[in-house]
C-alpha cells in the first residue's frame, strides 16, 4: 500500500509529528462520525441527557474541525514552499505525502460540511447563534412580543412529554408586514387589562397575521355580564344587550341588528339576528326567492340527515351567520361548531350566548381538526363568487382532509356571476365526491346574471395505503 510506505520511509522528528497528526485526524474523524450517528439515532427516543446536549457538543467537533483543517492545509503550503526551495525534484516519497494529506483534507471538509448542514438543520433560526440580528425576535421592538416568539427551551433541559425540546410559539408571517399595528397590538402593560382592541386584532388576524400572539392581560369583558338564558330558551331567543361589549359596532343593541331597517349590521347577513322570523324556518321549510316561483336553493336538514341516518353526529359549519344552523342540527342531536368572525356584529357572542359553540377562525388558517374526523362540513354565505380558484382549491383540499370517509360535504346556495359557474363546479368536481344532490338556480333580480348553486357530496372511501 502506497500509504504504509509513505508510513515506512519517514523516520525523521518531523515524520512523527505528522504521524500523530495523521492517526489524530483519523481518530477525531471516527469519534465525530460515531457520536452524531448516535445521537441522529438516539433523539427519536425520550430524554436522553446526552444528546440533550448534543448542540455544544457538534459544535465543539465543527470548531475542532475547522482547526484541523487549517492544519493541514498549512502543512500542504509549507510543502509546497519546501519543494520549490529545493531546486532538487521532488522525492517521490514527499509527492505521495502531500497526495496523501490532500485525500485527507477533502475527506474532513466533506464531514464538515454534512456536520454543518446538519446543525443547520436542526437547530431553530431564533437558537441559531450567529444570524440572530434579522431574526424574528430581533425584529420587533416592542418587549412583549419579543418574548413571545422567542423559544421556550424546557425545564431541565430535557424533551417534554411531546417529543420537544422547547416551545416553539409562533405567529403568522404576515405580522412582519403589518409591524406597526402588531407593535400597537402588543403594547401593554402585564397584567393589567387590556384596551378594547379586539377590532385590531381581528383587522391582524383577517390580513394573515394569523395565529396572533397570545397576549398577558386580561380582555375587556361586558360591564354587566348577566347569565345566559338556560338552554331550553337560549337557542331562539335574543339575549341581553348587556352580555356583548358593543363599542366597535354600529348598531348598540340586538334589536337594532334584528331590524332590517337600520342597515347597520354586516350586509351579507342582513336579517341574521332576525332569529323569530328570517332564521326560524330556515333548513325546514324551503325559502323561496319569490312567492310565485318554486325556484329555492335551499336543502332541508331532514333529506340531508336521511342520507346517512344516525351517521351524523359532529359537524363544522363554515358560514356567516349566528349559529342557526347549529341550532338546527342540535334538535336533530348533532353537534355542530360554528366558524365565524365578527364582521360588523358580534356573531360569537351571539352563537354563545345561544348555548352553541362559536369557533372564532378566518379563512387564512388550516382547519384545527384532525384528518377524517368530521362527518359534515356546511358552508353558506362564505365562499361565493368573491374566492379565488387557487385559494379555494386549497380550502376544499383542507375541508377533505378533515371529513371522514362517508362524510358529507354540503354547499349551501353558493352565490357566483353566470360566467363563472363552470370553473366553480369544476372546484367542486375536482373532489370526485359522490353527488347526493345538485342544483343551480338563477337569482331572480334585473338582468339574471348570476346563480346559486347548492350540493350535498360525500366523501368516498380511499382505500390506498
Ligand atoms: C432536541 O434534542 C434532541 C436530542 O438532544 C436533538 O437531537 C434535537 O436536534 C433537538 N431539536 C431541536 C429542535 O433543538
Ligand atoms: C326551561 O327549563 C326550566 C327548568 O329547567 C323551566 O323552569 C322553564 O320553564 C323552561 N322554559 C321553557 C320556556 O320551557
Ligand atoms: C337600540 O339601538 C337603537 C339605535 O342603535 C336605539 O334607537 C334603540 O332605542 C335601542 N333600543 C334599546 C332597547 O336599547
Ligand atoms: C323580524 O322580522 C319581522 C318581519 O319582518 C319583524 O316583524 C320583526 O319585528 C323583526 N324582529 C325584530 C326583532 O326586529
Ligand atoms: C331585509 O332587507 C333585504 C334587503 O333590502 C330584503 O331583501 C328583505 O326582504 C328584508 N327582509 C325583511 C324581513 O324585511
Ligand atoms: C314547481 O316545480 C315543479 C317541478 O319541480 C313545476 O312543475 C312547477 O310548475 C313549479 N311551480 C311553480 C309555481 O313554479
Ligand atoms: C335526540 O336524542 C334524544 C335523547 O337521546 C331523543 O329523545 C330524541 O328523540 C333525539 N332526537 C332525534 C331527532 O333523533
Amino acid at each position: 500500500m502506497r500509504n504504509q510506505n509513505v508510513m515506512a520511509k519517514i523516520g525523521t522528528c518531523r515524520g512523527i509529528h505528522r504521524f500523530f497528526l495523521i492517526v489524530g485526524v483519523l481518530g477525531l474523524l471516527i469519534c465525530i462520525a460515531t457520536v452524531s450517528n448516535f445521537c441522529s439515532l438516539r433523539s427519536f427516543h425520550v430524554s436522553d441527557t446526552f444528546c440533550n446536549h448534543n448542540h455544544p457538543s457538534t459544535s465543539h467537533g465543527r470548531i475542532g474541525l475547522e482547526t484541523v483543517i487549517k492544519k493541514i492545509q498549512q502543512e500542504l503550503a509549507e510543502m509546497r514552499e519546501l519543494s520549490k526551495q529545493s531546486s532538487s525534484p521532488s522525492s517521490p516519497s514527499s509527492l505521495g505525502y502531500s497526495a496523501f494529506l490532500a485525500e485527507i483534507l477533502s475527506l474532513i471538509e466533506e464531514i464538515h460540511a454534512s456536520v454543518s448542514l446538519k446543525i443547520e438543520e436542526t437547530v431553530h433560526p431564533l437558537v441559531r447563534p450567529k444570524k440572530q440580528s434579522n431574526e424574528p425576535a430581533e425584529f420587533f421592538l416592542i418587549e412583549e412580543i419579543r418574548k413571545y416568539v422567542r423559544i421556550k427551551p424546557n425545564r431541565l433541559g430535557k424533551q417534554n412529554f411531546m417529543g420537544a425540546n422547547g416551545t416553539f410559539t409562533s405567529i403568522g408571517h404576515v405580522c412582519f408586514a403589518m409591524k406597526k399595528e402588531l407593535e400597537e397590538y402588543m403594547d401593554y402593560d402585564v397584567g393589567e387589562i387590556c384596551r378594547d382592541d379586539w377590532k385590531l386584532a381581528q383587522k391582524l388576524m383577517v390580513h394573515g397575521c394569523d395565529p396572533l400572539p397570545r397576549r398577558r392581560c386580561f380582555s375587556r369583558a361586558p360591564q354587566l355580564y348577566t347569565k345566559p338564558f338556560a338552554i331550553n330558551e337560549s337557542l331562539w331567543k335574543l339575549p341581553d344587550n348587556r352580555n356583548v361589549r358593543w363599542s366597535q359596532y354600529r348598531c348598540k343593541n340586538f334589536t337594532c341588528l334584528a331590524n332590517n331597517a337600520t342597515r347597520k349590521g354586516f350586509f351579507k347577513c342582513a336579517d341574521c339576528f332576525n332569529l323569530t322570523h328570517h332564521e326560524l324556518p330556515r333548513w325546514i321549510k324551503p325559502v323561496y326567492q319569490d312567492p310565485n316561483s318554486n325556484l329555492t336553493s335551499d336543502f332541508l336538514i331532514t333529506d340531508v340527515l336521511e342520507l346517512k341516518p344516525g351517521e351524523i353526529r359532529i359537524g363544522l359549519d363554515f358560514s356567516v351567520g349566528t349559529g342557526t344552523f347549529a341550532a338546527r342540527m342540535r334538535e336533530s342531536n348533532v353537534t355542530i361548531v360554528s366558524a365565524s368572525i365578527n364582521l360588523g356584529a358580534p356573531f360569537n357572542e351571539l352563537i354563545a350566548l345561544r348555548g352553541l359553540i362559536p369557533l372564532y377562525f378566518t379563512i387564512n388558517q388550516r382547519l384545527p381538526f384532525f384528518d377524517n374526523t368530521l362527518d359534515l362540513i356546511h358552508t353558506t354565505r362564505f365562499l361565493d363568487g368573491w374566492i379565488d380558484f387557487v385559494l379555494l382549491d386549497f380550502v376544499l383540499f383542507d375541508w377533505d382532509r378533515v371529513l371522514r370517509p362517508g362524510g358529507l360535504l354540503w354547499i349551501d346556495s353558493f352565490f357566483c356571476s353566470k360566467e363563472d359557474l363552470d370553473d366553480y363546479l369544476e372546484a367542486f368536481k375536482m373532489l370526485r365526491y359522490k353527488t347526493h344532490k345538485w342544483i343551480v338556480v338563477p337569482k331572480i333580480d334585473k338582468d339574471d346574471k348570476e346563480v346559486f348553486f347548492s350540493a350535498v357530496l360525500e366523501k368516498p372511501p380511499r382505500p390506498f395505503q
